[in-house]
């Protein structure tokens, strides 16, 4: 048994202060108690300092369904930190499908989709992808950040360069710091300047990694420019498509949205829990790219299959999309009244192209300061600072779900807030 195992739970002041007897005289363990009562102290200071700057996160529970409208601590606030573009989080149809596959299939896939844990519904919506992203096949991983952190170092290895824009997701980051490939960084959107970095040889495989959508930024890359160099250079195209699809192309994503049409050495991923209101994601390509992935993207092999509620809810979702351009037209309208009118007020939405709409600010102080009046108003819009985004700002994501007067409670609000400066 471990000399922790069994211990009482130590905290720093109790142990300099020697309210808990050191146990059996090993003098190991008092070496091991010295050592967490250092690591304690480190962690108390680093969390001291990160609050000191501004910097220290918390975490803010709902206390009701996800929507336009959130419950949290007891008071209702507008909702403008979601990613739920369509707001089919708390749809109806997506509710009943979800619920008829639970009650069918039951909740947990019980094992990795290799070993049985998918189910002929993990199928239809892998065949639903496919054919929503005009490719010949697909596969479904569990998150985006496990597509991610498992495809880019499924395609790449030592020997192999990765071009990756220097806004990437952090999933991105972490996936081609997983692949061991070497990863070279181009300027934000800058194609010029990954041209001139592609000169380098090599002496693998090449690949660009691109979100679509910039999720802190709203922007959007410069897909055609990018599919011309890659097919010039020969290069694979990587493109994470989690805040594209639903959103752009009516829908159907990026490639859809600059007419591009999807070619063998395109990888499209993207993920069900944003527009589509589900959670999990995909991996969209060729037959042999899929098959190549499903074989050797650790994500995928190591890991217990979606549940199959969560495959019938994405099913669902992608029905809606296909049924109701209605939704895309609303979210589109709503997001382009708020731009135009926090820019008319004097903010700067940062080149925002889409629902995603970063509002400046000065420092990260000022970020929380407006991210707090925001909340004191009933509007919930988080503050996003260093280091996720190098420049402190606060994050507006709008929603279809959004009336009006959502919209309206928080211009107002904004508009107050520069009044009151
Ligand atoms: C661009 C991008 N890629 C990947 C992810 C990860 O997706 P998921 O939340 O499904 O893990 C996110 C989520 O925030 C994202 O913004």
């Amino acid at each position: 048994m471990h000399a922790l195992q069994g211990a009482p739970v130590l905290r720093k002041k109790e142990l300099v202060q020697g309210r808990y007897p050191m146990l059996p005289d090993s003098q190991i363990f008092e070496r091991t108690q010295r050592k967490i009562c250092y690591y304690l102290g480190v962690f108390e200071k680093e969390i001291a300092d990160l609050a000191k700057r501004e910097l220290l996160r918390s975490i803010l529970s709902r206390a009701s369904a996800a929507g336009p409208v959130v419950t949290i601590q007891g008071r209702r606030y507008v909702n403008f930190a979601s990613n739920d573009y369509l707001g089919l989080a708390n749809h109806p149809e997506v509710i009943r499908a979800a619920g008829v596959a639970l009650e069918y299939y039951g909740f947990g896939s019980g094992a990795s989709r290799l070993l049985g844990g998918g189910t002929v519904l993990h199928d239809r919506l892998e065949g639903h992808i496919a054919g929503f992203k005009r490719t010949e096949a697909a596969r479904l991983f569990n998150c985006g950040y496990a597509a991610n952190a498992g495809v880019i170092p499924s395609l790449s290895s030592a020997g192999d360069i990765i071009y990756s824009d220097e806004l990437n997701h952090a999933s991105i980051i972490d996936g081609c710091r997983l692949s061991r490939a070497q990863t070279v960084i181009y300027r934000h959107g800058d194609v010029a300047h990954l041209e001139q970095l592609m000169k380098q040889r090599c002496r693998g495989r090449r690949i660009v990694v691109s979100d679509t959508v910039f999720s802190m930024d709203g922007d959007i890359a410069p897909l055609p420019d990018l599919h011309y160099l890659c097919r010039r250079k020969g290069a694979l195209l990587y493109l994470d498509d989690a805040h594209g699809t639903g959103v752009l192309g009516k829908g159907k994503g990026a490639l859809a949205h600059f007419k591009i049409r999807p070619e063998p050495w395109m990888v499209q991923m993207g993920t069900f829990s944003k527009a589509c209101g589900s959670f999990g994601a995909f991996v969209a390509g060729s037959r042999d790219l899929i098959d190549w992935i499903s074989n050797t993207a650790r994500s995928l092999l190591f890991s217990t299959a979606l549940p199959a509620a969560e495959a019938a809810a994405s099913l669902a979702a992608l029905r809606i999309i296909r049924n109701t351009p209605g939704l895309v037209t609303r979210l589109w309208r709503s997001r382009n009244r708020i731009v135009g009118d926090l820019e008319s007020l004097g903010y700067e939405t940062m080149g925002s192209e889409t629902p995603i709409i970063p509002v400046r600010a000065a420092s990260v102080g000022d970020a929380v300061r407006l991210s707090r009046f925001l909340f004191a108003g009933g509007v919930y819009a988080p503050a996003i600072r260093p280091p996720t985004v190098r420049e402190a700002r606060v994050r507006i994501t709008v929603s279809a779900a959004h009336e009006d007067r959502h919209v309206e409670k928080l211009l107002v609000r904004m508009r107050k807030w520069r009044q009151e400066r």
